[in-house]
């Protein structure tokens, strides 16, 4: 019975990994964007070139999982960084760049507080496509902002976290980790007075999810049978733990005890 159940269970999560969204188009990607605010709230305008593929990996199930714009994600399913690749009618254009990829959330602490956003998930530069694998991203230098899972608290509505992808600037190795380092509070970044002091220019490609507190999203029909989230909190306060010991060094005593709880608790 057991079993059978775990089995069904996987049968469809590997149905769900399996699928893939083909007829996504760069315009269904922006309408998407408008649809969930996104533009204005993040962005003043998106026109996207390319798709982003953005795959997490269930830690439960070891599932895949790619994300198409404004899909419902859980805690558990976005526990593990997740990983990136870049699509568009020329991969000419795409294989010859390098990139940069934020991860931001507008809604901390919550959609209708968003006293503490946009809360920065993730900022890495120096990724480019590794042409023998389909457009996967892959890095060449550390990021500037290592990616922490979504935390929404609990109570909040879903939350929205949305993947950008620029194209570097020359300079952004020299200017941008005098603005974000590993000392940069996650909490209060603004993505495009950011992008504006590195020359980021207009995103090529984005994503975007919706996570909300354990138990108010899910689109896993299998949800009910998945093994307990054990790891939900350890998972986010070990993250959570290192990422404040980076803001301590420079970071005063408020922007430490914000981050804590941002990290901690908040997001
Ligand atoms: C998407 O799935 C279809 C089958 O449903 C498959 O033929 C196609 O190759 C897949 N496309 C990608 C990009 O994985
Ligand atoms: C893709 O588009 C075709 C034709 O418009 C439609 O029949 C099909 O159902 C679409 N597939 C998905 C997965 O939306
Ligand atoms: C996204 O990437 C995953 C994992 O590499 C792959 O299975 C999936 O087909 C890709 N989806 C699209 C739309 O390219
Ligand atoms: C996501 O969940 C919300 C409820 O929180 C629901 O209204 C919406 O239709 C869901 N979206 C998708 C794409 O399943
Ligand atoms: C590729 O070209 C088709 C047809 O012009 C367009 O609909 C589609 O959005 C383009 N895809 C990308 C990723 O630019
Ligand atoms: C908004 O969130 C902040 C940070 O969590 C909190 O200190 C503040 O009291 C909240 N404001 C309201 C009106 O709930
Ligand atoms: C690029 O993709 C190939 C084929 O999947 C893989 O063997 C190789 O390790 C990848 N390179 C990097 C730097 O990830
Ligand atoms: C790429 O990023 C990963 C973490 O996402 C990090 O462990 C690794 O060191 C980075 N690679 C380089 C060459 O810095
Ligand atoms: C940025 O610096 C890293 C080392 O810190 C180097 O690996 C990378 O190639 C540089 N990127 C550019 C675009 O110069
Ligand atoms: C790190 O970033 C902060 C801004 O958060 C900045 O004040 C500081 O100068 C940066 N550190 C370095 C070494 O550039
Ligand atoms: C973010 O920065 C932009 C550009 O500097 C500015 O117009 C906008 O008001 C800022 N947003 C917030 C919430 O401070």
């Amino acid at each position: 019975m057991l079993r059978s159940a775990v089995f069904i269970f996987l049968a469809l999560t590997r149905c769900i990994a399996a699928q893939n969204d083909t007829n996504l188009t760069t315009s269904s990607v922006q309408e998407a964007f408008s649809n969930a605010k996104i533009v204005p709230d993040v962005l003043p305008s998106f026109q996207p070139t390319a798709l982003l593929n953005v795959t997490f990996t269930d830690q439960a199930t070891g599932a895949l999982l790619s994300v198409s714009p404004g899909m419902n994600l859980t805690m558990e399913q976005t526990m593990l960084e997740p990983t990136f690749a870049v699509t568009a009618n020329s991969s000419d254009s795409l294989a010859e760049q390098i990139f940069v990829l934020a991860i931001v959330d507008p809604d901390a602490p919550t959609p209708q507080n968003t006293s503490i956003s946009q809360f920065r998930h993730m900022l890495a530069g120096d990724l480019h496509v590794n042409a023998s694998s389909g457009g996967a991203l892959v890095n060449s230098s550390a990021a500037l902002t290592d990616f922490v899972n979504p935390t929404p608290p609990a109570g909040s509505d879903p939350h929205r976290y949305v993947i950008l992808l620029f194209t570097q600037p020359p300079t952004f190795n020299v200017t941008a980790s005098t603005l974000v380092n590993a000392s940069t509070p996650r909490t209060n970044f603004n993505l495009t007075a950011f992008g504006q002091a590195v020359g980021l220019g207009s995103p090529v490609a984005g994503n975007f999810f919706f996570t909300g507190p354990s138990d108010s999203t899910g689109t896993t029909s299998g949800s009910g049978s998945a093994p307990a989230p054990t790891t939900s909190d350890t998972g986010s306060s070990s993250s959570g733990a290192s990422a404040v010991e980076k803001l301590v060094p420079v970071g005063g005593i408020w922007t430490v005890f914000m981050g804590a709880i941002a990290i901690s608790y908040f997001l």
